[in-house]
């Protein structure tokens, strides 16, 4: 069972998240701004934050050019500052691509003003990393 996680972050925001989650995979997430190769996975993690309402358009671009066949299913994560679910144009972007979207996505409050600063903190990190072993010990059977 192939388990990948790829993520892009302008403020680290979503990179926490993806660290997290890797560590407890054993998994190095990939961040799509720098150079990589994509490899085949049965799962893939995808993380982005929220600019102007909806998912980075960075990785509205990635999963557009992913080739063909080469990810069976994808499970959506994000930080914004409202915690409300953006994800609409990543799923619709995933699913064109024929990879199967899981129902639930983990969308996380952040830090954009002041008072949110400190967000997301260890909680957010461990409750992502919660969410993400749970999908991958049911998918392992
Ligand atoms: C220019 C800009 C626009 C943003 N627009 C939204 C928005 O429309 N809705 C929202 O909830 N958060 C918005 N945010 C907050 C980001 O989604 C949030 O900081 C997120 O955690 C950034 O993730 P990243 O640092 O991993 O890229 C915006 C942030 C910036 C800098």
């Amino acid at each position: 069972m192939q388990i990948g996680i790829i993520y892009c972050s302008q403020s680290g925001s979503t990179k926490k998240l993806a660290d997290g989650l890797g560590e407890a995979l054993g998994i190095e997430p990939i961040d799509i701004a720098k150079p990589h190769i994509l490899a085949n996975y049965d799962m893939l993690f995808v993380g982005c934050g929220t600019y102007n309402d909806v998912p980075s358009d960075l990785m509205i671009n990635y999963v557009n050019n992913i080739p063909a066949n080469t990810i069976k299913g994808a499970v959506i994560f994000m930080t914004n500052a409202t915690g409300k679910d953006n994800t609409q144009l990543l799923v619709n972007g995933l699913k064109a691509k024929g990879i199967e979207v899981f129902e639930k996505h983990y969308i996380c409050p952040c830090k954009r003003w002041l008072f949110q600063g400190k967000r997301p903190d260890n909680h957010d990190v461990q409750r992502f990393k919660k969410f993400g072993v749970k999908i991958v010990k049911a998918l392992q059977g």
